[in-house]
Order: structure tokens, then sequence, then C-alpha cells
């Protein structure tokens, strides 16, 4: 079976929209698959799964191990991975080592960067070279430490000026795809309108070409915070609390294992 190609993402924009989530580990993205046009290994990792306090930290070698888990998982989905802090944003020929980099040694469909105007250089370059390009515009969370923190986005003129131009140039450099976070709806509406990239909401409205929510939110099993723009299609810290507390109980009470989980000696013939 053929993989979606970020060309076909594109192509379905005005068609249907896209559905995307994060995944990090092959049995999770085995689960979405069937379901998602595209999949994203997203920095979100540093936050959802080793506990840190932004994605600041998120190293390119966390970024390959969890690309490659994923891609072990996938038949159909087109798998994006996320160039982390620090690994492109210095130069396009760093940019483009990286992603060259983490195509090779996970096989993933392109790289996502977050950066509009200042990036736009950069995304030219590696499209113009063989790397399909997902942007990220809006909410930054990499520029979370100059941008005053995991506020929503486009409320006054100049701020909404800086997005529209970003979107812009982002989708004229050959992006084919943006992430739009966190920003407010007529905005994101104005964008998708204006762009040929899909464009792929979080906290962004139902007017993006399509959506995206970090797994452990939407499934959540993350609840350190919680975004308004997250919904919970499911309630999976309760149940893996309860199943945890379940087998606490019944190994004080030894009444796990049972003799269906118990070896006895075969008896001799
Ligand atoms: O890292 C991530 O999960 C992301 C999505 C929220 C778009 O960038
Ligand atoms: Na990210």
């Amino acid at each position: 079976q053929k993989r979606l190609t970020p060309n076909d993402i594109t192509a379905l924009k005005g068609e249907r929209p896209v559905v995307s989530l994060t995944a990090y580990t092959t049995p999770m993205a085995r689960l979405f698959d069937p379901h998602c046009d595209l999949l994203l290994v997203g920095d979100s990792l540093g936050m959802v799964l080793y506990g840190m306090d932004t994605t600041v930290g998120v190293t390119v070698e966390m970024m390959i191990a969890h690309g490659q888990a994923v891609m072990r998982g996938v038949n159909r989905a087109c798998v994006i991975v996320d160039l982390p802090f620090g690994s492109y944003q210095e130069s396009k020929e760093q940019a483009f080592r990286t992603a060259a980099r983490i195509m090779k040694e996970t096989g993933c469909d392109g790289v996502k960067l977050e950066g509009g105007e200042e990036m736009a250089e950069t995304v030219a370059f590696l499209v113009s070279r063989g790397v399909p390009v997902f942007g990220h515009v809006g909410l930054m969370p990499q520029q979370v430490n100059t941008s005053g923190g995991y506020r929503s986005k486009g409320h006054t003129d100049k701020e909404a000026d800086k997005i529209r131009r970003d979107a812009r140039a982002i989708d004229e450099a050959g992006a084919f795809a943006m992430v739009i976070e966190g920003t407010v709806e007529p905005l994101a509406r104005e964008i998708t309108g204006a762009v040929s990239a899909a464009t792929i909401g979080i906290g962004a409205s139902p007017a993006c070409d399509g959506q995206v929510l970090v797994s452990d939110d939407m499934l959540g099993l993350f609840n350190d915070f919680r975004p308004r723009f997250v919904k919970h299609f499911a309630e999976l810290a309760d149940v893996i609390s309860r199943a945890a507390e379940d087998y606490a109980t019944e190994v004080r009470a030894r009444t796990f294992p049972g003799p269906e989980h118990t070896f006895q000696v075969r008896p001799k013939k």
C-alpha cells in the first residue's frame, strides 16, 4: 500500500478536511494510521513524553528515534517530523543538513519548521532541494521564551498583519501545508483562502483546510494543562490509573497472578 505524499495533502485543499494527529510511538501510529491523512512526529513529545516544560530542549536524536518508531507503524498516512529548536534557525544550510539527516534516518516524507518571513528563504532552499516543508505560523511554541508565553494570537491589527505576512511568505516559498496554531478565527479563515498550501489548524477554528491535535491531549492522557482548543475524545489517564490501582490491589491481596497465569511442572510421561 502506498502512503499519502505531501502533494496528496495539498491536493485535499478544497476537497475534504485533512485529518492529522501527532504520533510518537509504533503502537500509537498503528492505531491512528487507518484514520489519519497525516501523522506529525511533533516536538511536543518533549512535553508529553519526557516531562519537559517547553519544546526548547528537544534534540534531533529524540526526533529521529521517535520518527523511526512511527514509520514502523504506518501504511497509509503521510509522516512529517518536526525540526527541533536550534537545528535549523541558524542558516538555510543548517536546516537542509538537519532535514536531510532526519529524512534519511527515518524514511519520513518531509519536515516541519516554525516561522514566517524570517524562515521563507530557508523554506525555499529546502523545497528546491527535495525536502517537502510543512510550515507553522501563529503561536510558535519554540519561541515561547521571546513571544510572551502560550497566548492566542491575532487579536491586534499589528499581530494579525504579522501572521498574515508570515503565512504568505512561507506559502510563496513553497510549503506544502502549514500549521496555524492558536489564532483567531477570522484571520485563520482569511489565510486559508489566500494561500495555496493546506492550512492545518490547532486552536485556529474549523475554517482551516484540516485539523491537528496533540494525541496525548485529545486522549486525555496529558493533563498538566489544557488549552481551550483541546477536546478530550477519551479519558485515558483515568483508565490507566484505575488499571494501576486494580493491579496494586490484586498483588497485595495475592489474587494476581491466578492459576491461569501460573506455570506448573508438566506431569512426567
Ligand atoms: O509539536 C507538535 O505537536 C506540533 C503540533 C501541535 C502542530 O507542532
Ligand atoms: Na511542534
